[in-house]
């Protein structure tokens, strides 16, 4: 049987494949089994910050390969110990647990604001408040999280204790914790899977307000779009406030699964032994993968991401067949006249792989994608757009 035939037969159809199967890459550029490249504007969702196969990532990686794989969280190890400072040193963030997903982070964080919310104020004081539209994952606990029905049905009951709020209306927000006691608000900053929409500033505004004044946590789920790829280096940042507890995955470790919950002032002494644990988590290849990734988002680099996301708004705002464009930095969703799906698999004949948000067309490319490849993606996409 052929990787296709064997894929059919032997893996639990969960997922909808694209008709490709890569089999080499370099960069942003990406090679299928026929020989045939691909500009690669999905980047494995997020995954490949710096694209396939990046020197400097295989570096750091194959380095602490080839010294020791893992030793289990019983022991110290300098990658892990190394990559928390970082984190803490760029965000002010005072502790980190590492795991080894988005949906794993999110569960930690959920943890910890149960844990301090029934410390500080009771047992009573354990719903958590996220998003209408949101994504946080697919364990029971974060799809309860998740705002979307959608993905509730057949997984009945979830865990109780979540409430959802409708991001374009603050003073539903405000409604909600004036009548239950909330432990903590969790939102994304840019939607990803929601559509790649921007959180409302209103909504933000509302959300710190309620938050100092009833103690309730602000956890911001970065799995998506953090680590540069707003252009900053989380995407809180853009709104000018500091949240208790941040989470991450994806493009943490450049392509190696990572999860890092951090925790603020409040919160840092939340977690004691016993409390939380991963096997796999702060595994040292990853983490120095994760180390080499954080290290090169430099402000500078970060400047170079928006430009280029400057580059994308100007050129598909306004083009025929596009709609409207949304996002932030390097996480951009397309409104396309023609639907999504059919974007989608035309760009692809044309050597451009995109994928999709709801019924939009999603572009999340290499943070360090060559203009000159940029720019060619780009120039495909309008054409499909407009045919
Ligand atoms: C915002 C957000 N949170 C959580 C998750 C879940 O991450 P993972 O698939 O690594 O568990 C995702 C995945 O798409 C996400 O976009």
């Amino acid at each position: 049987m052929n990787t296709r035939e064997l894929d059919r037969t032997y893996i639990a159809h969960t997922y909808n494949r694209f008709p490709v199967e890569i089999v080499d890459g370099k960069g942003s550029i990406v090679i299928d089994d026929t020989g045939k490249a691909y500009i690669d504007l999905g980047t494995g969702i997020a995954v490949n910050t710096f694209g396939i196969a990046d020197e400097q990532w295989q570096q750091a990686v194959t380095a602490q390969m080839a010294k020791f794989q893992h030793v289990s969280n019983l022991y110290y190890s300098a990658p892990c110990a190394k990559l928390a400072q970082v984190l803490c040193e760029r965000t002010g963030m005072k502790k980190v647990f590492f795991s080894n997903s988005g949906a794993e982070a999110n569960e930690c964080a959920i943890k910890v604001a149960r844990k301090y919310a029934a410390e500080k104020k009771g047992n009573e004081c354990y719903r958590i408040i996220t998003l209408k539209n949101s994504f946080h994952g697919r364990t029971i606990t974060t799809l309860a999280a998740t705002g979307q029905e959608v993905f509730h049905q057949d997984f009945l009951p979830l865990t109780d204790g979540f409430l959802y709020a409708d991001p374009s209306d603050p003073d539903e927000l405000t409604r909600i914790v004036e009548e239950y006691p909330i432990a903590a608000i969790m939102f994304e900053a840019v939607q990803g899977e929601g559509g790649v929409l921007p959180l409302p500033t209103e909504f933000v505004e509302t959300m710190v307000k309620l938050s100092k004044e009833k103690d309730i946590l602000l956890i911001a789920d970065e799995v998506q779009v953090g680590n540069g790829r707003s252009g900053k280096l989380y995407g809180y940042m853009h709104y000018g406030f500091t949240p208790d507890i941040v989470s991450t995955a994806k493009g943490l470790g450049g392509g190696l699964p990572l999860g890092a919950t951090m925790l603020g002032e409040k919160v840092k002494d939340v977690l004691v032994p016993g409390s939380h644990g991963s096997t796999f988590g702060g595994n040292p290849v990853c983490c120095a993968g994760a180390l080499s990734v954080i290290n090169r988002l430099t402000d500078e680099f970060l400047a170079e991401v928006s430009a280029k996301s400057d580059y994308i708004f100007e050129e598909l705002n306004g083009a025929v067949g596009v709609k409207s464009v949304s996002g932030l930095g390097l996480m951009i969703g397309i409104e396309t006249e023609k639907p999504a799906g059919q974007v989608v698999a035309e760009c692809r004949e044309k050597g451009v792989l995109v994928i999709t948000a709801k019924q939009k067309v999603r572009l999340l490319p290499a943070l360090n994608i060559p203009m000159d490849q940029l720019k060619a993606s780009i120039e495909i996409i309008k054409e499909v757009c407009a045919l």
